[in-house]
């Protein structure tokens, strides 16, 4: 029987928790872009979940979302059935975290930029976990870390540390994934997502991809589609190791938790000071993956590569045509020859260095960054000048995290490297790694670079190379408790180097390179204004490789050289104008020895080169859109837009001789519909009859031909063509 007493209890039961559901539900932050919204929602029990991503929602459609009943940043403790985002186990052994949701506060960094910092703290523990978002608005992309520190009696020890957890509800996933190896970099493959979980990872501590790539696309419902669809982009910025899971849990709900890997990596936080993730990068469209592609694109060139508004030099790099052997009438040789043929700077690259071991080879001297004199009496200062007399540019390569133990750097100090005690010493390209966790190193590897740059005035690029995998993970530096932390110590420490050389050479350009693409990744990019993404060089493996990697990096930054045939690598011979067509479909560049070209081929790189830097603006600048796959099609395309749509360049490439011709028709994307293009072909081949002659300067809407498209035959294996598009 009800008493009055129990009613009134009741009541006010009722009210308060009543009360308390309104306000906590009150609570909706939204990360906005231009077309995207991520919102959170804090529930009843004060948790933060994480309820929407997508298009925009208008305002007043906010307060209808539920808050769902997923964390936006799951702990381990409290939410058991899957993977967790953060694990600590505190101070006093205590193995779980919950948080609740504190505060959120959002501030402008500029028109285009919103930074949103979400507060949680452990019920009990003084544990607090900031999540952070940076929302660039016209670009659509959204960066996300986390921070972590607390203020217990003593340290905590963090097991799991992602960067951050998406949750998506959806009938069927489908993950792109990018993978590779040595020489085979960025291969795509979808699978759909099952039950459970799959990660996508790499372990190999001082660069983020070799084998796979941080960065996945995830197309809802449908397999990924170009031009429609919902697809979700995300990429790590971090060189070293990283994870990604994605887990379809028993209600069909997919969680997406990116991070630097946490496998051997348990870090000891001490309290009072803060452990900050790297950033996860990710966008949302519905309209497929050339929208991501784009998104990032822009985004990359305002704010995720250094200085992504100024024209990509060409250049002519040595590494393939002398590889260690040279000397410096051979440099002078090439130097004069790179100039004639029109390239704008000649890059010295591995073996110019080592006194007691001349680097020779790979065996020696890695780690003597002292002019070898025996190659090149007159030291490097000779090289600039005579770069500059033929009124190019000079440019140099460097590895100064690495040493060989057969080095005078070694010899002086063995502690220096990553090697555990009382192990054989692990040789991977019979080099080791210097252990940048520790400061003393750090300030030598900046000192080395420092060095060669004010020693030799005028040096305007520098190749940054990395050629080794971590093993045998011990450091002299940290201590015996803190061997694990040696993983992301390491990474911190490149950067604050990298930062240093940044803030000191602020004009000298700066390619990124680790053994072919092994450091492709948003975390090292600010720094640098281009990357090398592999040591192949075929032009037929380079289209795969260049499709892969435009999925998240823009064509400006990579660098795409023309070798000889047949390649080095691969033994494949393919014509010297497919060469030039596809490197000059990202930034330009050559590797071989102009002394053996026939006069020729010497010619047709001459007008190519000329060539290029007609449509150097439209490549570097415009808007990529991808027309055929070569994963799906034997003729690939793909074409660059003008922001103002005023010119376009296609590039069109034939993967296999078709006996009877290849008739795909190429129809075009991110023309004006309303403007006449007249069409002109680049880059010709003088020798070979040109199936697209027909069309030569004609002019035809942007309609027509983003409907009914450029129709030309191709016939012969690596047949290719460039057209470039100019709106009268
Ligand atoms: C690996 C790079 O990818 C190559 O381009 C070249 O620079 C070599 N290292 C030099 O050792």
């Amino acid at each position: 029987m009800f008493t009055f007493k129990r009613i009134l209890l009741f009541a006010l039961f009722l009210s308060t928790s009543f009360a308390f559901i309104h306000a906590a539900e009150d609570i909706t932050i939204v990360v906005s872009t231009a077309d995207n919204s991520l919102v959170f929602k804090v529930d009843k029990d004060k948790k933060l979940r994480q309820s929407y991503y997508g298009n925009t929602l208008k305002n007043e459609d906010l307060k209808e979302i539920q808050s769902g009943t997923i964390d936006a940043y799951p702990t381990f403790g409290t939410s058991y059935l899957n993977e967790a985002a953060l694990r600590v186990v505190h101070a006093d052994g205590n193995t779980s975290t919950e948080l609740v949701y504190d505060s959120y506060s959002t501030r402008k960094i500029s028109d285009d930029v919103e930074q949103t910092e979400i507060v949680l703290k452990d019920a009990y523990f003084p544990l607090v976990v900031k999540l952070n978002f940076k929302a660039f608005l016209k670009e659509n992309v959204i960066e996300q870390w986390t921070e972590i520190s607390h203020t217990e009696k003593k340290a905590v020890t963090l097991y799991n540390f992602a960067s951050s957890q998406l949750t998506f509800n959806q009938q069927n996933y489908y993950l792109t994934q990018f993978y590779g190896n040595w020489a085979e970099e960025m291969k795509m493959e979808e699978v759909k997502l099952t039950r459970g979980l799959k990660v996508i990872d790499s372990k190999l501590g001082v660069r983020a991809t070799g084998y796979a790539h941080p960065c996945f696309l995830l197309s809802l419902n449908d397999k990924v589609q170009e031009d429609a669809g919902n697809v979700i982009g995300g990429t790590l910025a971090w060189s070293g190791s990283w994870n990604m899971t994605f887990e379809v849990d028993q209600l069909e709900n997919l969680h997406v938790i990116s991070g630097i890997n946490p496998y051997a990596s348990q870090y000891s936080l001490k309290p009072k000071t803060v452990f900050k993730t790297p950033s996860f990068l990710y966008t949302f469209s519905s309209k497929g993956s050339g929208a991501v592609s784009r998104n990032f694109h822009s985004w990359a060139k305002q704010y995720g590569i250094y200085r992504g508004d100024r024209t990509r030099t060409t250049l002519l790099n040595n590494w393939e045509a002398t590889y260690f052997n040279f000397n410096e009438n051979v440099l002078t040789g090439i130097i004069k020859d790179a100039a004639d043929m029109g390239f704008e700077l000649f890059l010295l690259d591995d073996g110019w260095f080592g006194e007691k071991y001349p680097r020779d080879d790979d065996k020696a001297g890695l780690g003597d960054w002292m002019v070898n004199r025996k190659k090149l009496p007159n030291g490097l200062g000779y090289l600039v000048n005579e770069s500059s007399k033929n009124k190019i540019k000079f440019g140099i390569w460097l590895e100064p995290e690495m040493v060989n133990p057969k080095s005078e750097l070694y010899e002086k100090h063995p502690d220096w490297v990553i090697t555990q005690p009382n192990r054989p010493l692990d040789l991977v390209r019979n080099q080791l790694i210097l252990d940048l966790s520790n400061p003393k190193v750090q300030e030598h590897v900046y000192s080395v670079i420092d060095k060669t740059l004010t020693d030799n005035p005028g040096i305007a690029y520098i190749k940054w190379d990395c050629n080794r995998i971590i093993t045998n993970s011990g450091s002299f530096y940290e201590s015996p408790e803190t061997q694990s932390h040696l993983w992301i110590d390491y990474v911190n420490g490149l950067y604050s180097v990298m930062k240093r050389v940044r803030e000191k050479y602020k004009d000298v350009s700066m390619m990124l390179c680790s053994g072919g693409g092994g450091r492709i990744e948003y975390g090292s990019l600010p720094y640098f204004d281009e990357f090398w993404i592999s040591d192949n060089t075929d032009a037929l493996d380079r289209i795969y490789i260049q499709w892969g990697t435009t999925y998240f990096f823009p064509a400006m930054a990579l660098a795409s050289h023309v070798s000889v045939t047949p390649n080095h690598i691969t033994g494949r011979t393919t014509p010297l104008k497919f060469r030039f067509d596809v490197a000059m479909s990202a930034k330009l560049g050559m590797d071989l020895q102009p002394k053996d070209m026939s006069a020729e081929d010497k010619e047709f790189s001459k007008k190519a080169i000329q060539e290029y830097y007609k449509i150097r603006g439209v490549v570097q600048f415009g808007d990529m859109y991808r027309l055929l796959s070569p994963y799906t099609s034997t003729r690939t395309a793909l074409m660059y837009v003008t922001e103002n749509k005023k010119e376009a360049v296609v590039f069109s490439y034939l993967l296999k001789k078709t006996i009877s011709g290849n008739t795909q028709p190429l129809i075009l994307k991110g023309l004006d519909s309303e403007k006449m293009y007249t069409l002109t072909e680049i880059d010709k081949d003088p020798k070979s009859y040109s199936w697209f002659s027909p069309l030569e300067g004609k002019t035809f809407s942007g309609e027509f031909l983003m409907k009914y498209g450029i129709r030309f035959t191709l016939y012969n294996e690596y047949d290719s063509k460039i057209i470039k598009l100019t709106a009268n």
